[in-house]
């Protein structure tokens, strides 16, 4: 392949996004949820951590069903995590230090108690009674049953139940993906667009870097309102919205025509800081859970011109932690990309259980160190950096409406939002000390905190650290080429290729994702990280042993 299909020139692809979840950061007024004041106070921890920008889950004006997720105004902040002026205030500090700003975007459904729908629902006359999904209740079969029991058709919530909520006003069904608090807008609606693309730039006006779009696949569906199949394999253990298949209710055809408008709305604005350099300044980010051959469909027709710079990447999340699976996921990854398309990987985010319960301590150590090795732009959770688990909820405590709403099937997300662990003092430093956090700490924050684990030389926090500036440092493993992706027995290897310039070095990545020890070839190199943090700078060539759950970095030559 040409080198110029390699060439990387923009912030978002060289560099590293660090998601911040607000609520869990920084709490700086002692109500135990966190704040926008609270990143500003920890933008140099992001910046010693070596990485290049932040995306903060949404902190607009909400409801807070679905703690943030349900937006009462687009252009606006929370009183609970503050004001536009901290924002505003967060932006410049923020980009003062280097760091780029990502905002969570929420264009598929707003809050019920979003003006917009409150007067949606108003009447079957005003002017914004087709920005929702509006349906007559489904015609009475001969089992006569009430209206309000009748739903227009089979499709299910992302959080349990149906799709379908009867509103006793307007004597229709409204249509909510996920909870009944969160109507999806009607996206057929140029209104809508013209809506949600003006909200985007209040926000670009500000300078804002990009955005990460929630649920980018779900924002049109069937015109016709069909019924899905039913799903063959569900077994009524799984969650409610797997009982049909989204057929007719996610990844239209039509949703790309939005994500080139998105595009547009993004490419009409310069670079934040330092000087243009063509392509995009602003990053477009999709939130898409779907298989690599339709995940690619994001990108748009011409990637330089039209969809989503980068549709996260979640398959190292779905995949079986095994060399071979991982393996396979990559090298169909980049023989799916189109031309001109960017990869990228997540290893985990606020909907997912935490990488080190998913796969243990230590092979968290080797998906460290395959997320920063990898081609494409690695996307972090906060406090996967200090190797955070899942931290156990009882019943009482549970935050999440998708486990309210199906309790026991596995759905919670509190565990992997808990607070991040700042230093060995009350409440780690996350909230004041007679303040209670919204959610419990993770047993062992006494410990596991960013302040100590800086002064272990051994530690997740300094692995991952040694990980970004390596990353920063060598154009071959931020901007080079990936080739010969194998598994050998446990043993995940690639190399990463530099641009042709004859300076450049070239890298060997070993990883073990098994338990047991194993021994493979190896060309000759330097070790420039083991991420059990010994033996670098040790000559390896011929064979080398790794350690179960073991990474190795190899400079070759
Ligand atoms: C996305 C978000 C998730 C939220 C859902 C509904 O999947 O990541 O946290 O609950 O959309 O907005």
């Amino acid at each position: 392949m040409a080198d110029s299909e390699f060439a990387a020139t923009q912030w978002w692809q060289t560099g590293v996004i660090y998601q911040v979840y607000p609520r869990s950061f920084q709490d700086t007024d002692g109500d135990g949820v966190g704040d926008l004041r609270g990143i500003t106070a920890r933008l140099d921890y992001l910046v010693g951590l070596g990485v290049d920008a932040v995306w903060i889950s949404p902190f607009y004006p909400s409801s807070m069903a679905d703690f943030g997720y349900d937006v009462t105004d687009y252009t606006g902040v929370d009183p609970l995590f503050g004001t536009l002026e901290d924002f505003d205030a967060l932006l410049a500090a923020a980009h003062a230090k280097g760091l780029r700003v990502i905002l969570d975007f929420v264009p598929n459904h707003s809050s019920d108690q979003h003006p917009w729908f409150v007067e949606s629902r108003s009447s079957r006359e005003c002017p914004k009674r087709d920005w929702y999904l509006w349906h007559d209740a489904a015609p009475p079969g001969e089992d006569w049953r009430p209206a309000p029991e009748r739903v227009p058709n089979n499709w299910m919530s992302h959080f349990g139940g149906p799709a379908w909520t009867w509103d006793e006003g307007k004597q229709q069904f409204y249509l909510h993906s996920f909870l009944k608090e969160q109507p999806d807008l009607n996206w057929r609606n140029p209104e809508v667009r013209a809506a949600i693309y003006a909200a985007m730039r209040f926000w670009l006006d500000r300078g804002v870097d990009g955005f990460r779009m929630d649920v980018l696949w779900l924002l049109i569906k069937d015109e016709f309102f069909r019924d899905n199949p039913p799903n063959p394999v569900y077994d009524g253990a799984q969650h409610d919205v797997k009982r049909v298949l989204p057929v007719h209710n996610a990844d239209q055809s039509e949703t790309q025509e939005i994500v080139a408008e998105m595009r547009a709305v993004l490419d009409a604005y310069g670079p934040t800081m330092g000087a243009a350099n063509g392509g995009s300044s602003r990053v477009l980010i999709g939130e898409i859970y779907l298989p690599l051959p339709k995940l690619v469909r994001y990108y748009g027709a011409v990637p330089q011109l039209s969809g989503a710079n980068l549709p996260f990447n979640f398959h190292l999340i779905q995949t079986r932690w095994a060399a071979d699976a991982i393996a396979d996921v990559i090298r169909s990854y980049e023989a799916l990309l189109p031309a001109g398309a960017w990869p990228n990987y997540v290893l985990g985010n606020h909907d997912q259980p935490r990488l080190a319960s998913r796969i243990g301590a230590q092979q968290a150590r080797a998906a460290a160190m395959l997320l920063l090795t990898l081609r494409g732009t690695p996307t972090m959770y906060y406090g996967d950096e200090l190797g955070m688990a899942d931290v156990a909820i009882a019943p009482e405590q549970v935050r999440d409406p998708a486990e309210k709403n199906e309790p026991g099937k596995g759905r919670g997300r509190d565990p992997e939002r808990s607070p991040m662990l700042w230093v060995s003092a009350p409440n780690a430093g996350f909230t004041r000390p007679d303040a209670t956090p919204w959610l419990p700490l993770e047993k062992g924050w006494e410990t596991e905190n960013a302040a100590a684990q800086s002064q272990r030389p051994k530690s997740m926090l300094v692995l991952y650290r040694k990980l970004l500036a390596l990353r920063r440092q060598h154009d071959t493993l931020h901007s080079g080429a990936i080739a010969d992706v194998e598994a050998e027995g446990s043993v995940l290897r690639f190399r990463r290729v530099g641009l042709a310039d004859g300076e450049s070095t070239d890298f060997q990545v070993l990883l073990n994702l098994g338990m047991e020890v194993a021994t493979v070839k190896c060309a000759a190199g330097t070790v420039v990280l083991t991420t059990l943090l010994d033996g670098e700078g040790s000559r390896v060539g011929g064979a080398v042993t790794i350690e179960g759950g073991e990474g190795l970095l190899i400079a070759l030559g």
